[in-house]
């Protein structure tokens, strides 16, 4: 769930990056970072069915091509409530440089959000900043039941 002072501390940390966000779904989220400011494209492939109200101009192509032919122009890719047991996510993670950051909002290891592999990959081959998922955690909402947090990765060197 994102909340006005989800975009506000999201932003604070994405302003001045170039930002990617992959399965992007309506761009809610990019349209209110938009508006504090944050550079962000967005990249969906429209498997969710385009029954949302759309809030942001979002490039329909699958993440994996784009992300493949555009990664060097950005620094920081978004992946939101990847979807539960796909390879996006993993496959996404395994091909960031050493200077991407990943912001992956989503559920831990057992959740429903993402792979096994994804969440393998994040012990065995990644760091994540304890310091700005505990920002993001003071100003995090979630639903009764949904263990979502927003997280910050880097490929371990
Ligand atoms: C669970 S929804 C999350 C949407 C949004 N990020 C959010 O948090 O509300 C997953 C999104 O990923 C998109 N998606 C799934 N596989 C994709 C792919 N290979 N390339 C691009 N988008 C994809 C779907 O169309 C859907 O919009």
């Amino acid at each position: 769930m994102i909340s006005k002072e989800t975009v506000k501390a999201l932003a604070k940390e994405l302003r001045g990056k170039r930002v990617l966000e992959l399965g992007a779904g309506s761009g809610i989220l990019a349209h209110h970072l938009e508006k504090h400011g944050v550079n962000i494209v967005t990249v969906d492939n429209g498997s969710w069915g385009g029954k949302w109200k759309v809030y942001h101009r979002t490039i329909t192509d699958d993440a994996m091509n784009y992300f493949n032919k555009n990664k060097k122009k950005f620094d920081v890719i978004i992946m939101s409530w990847p979807n539960y047991e796909q390879p996006l996510a993993y496959k996404i993670a395994k091909r960031l440089s050493a200077n991407h950051e990943l912001i992956y909002q989503g559920e831990a290891y057992g959740g429903c959000t993402a792979d096994d592999n994804f969440h393998r990959l994040w012990d065995d081959r990644m760091i994540d900043d304890k310091k700005f998922n505990a920002r993001m955690e003071k100003v995090n909402i979630r639903f009764d039941g949904i263990h979502d947090s927003w997280y910050k990765l880097k490929r371990r060197l």
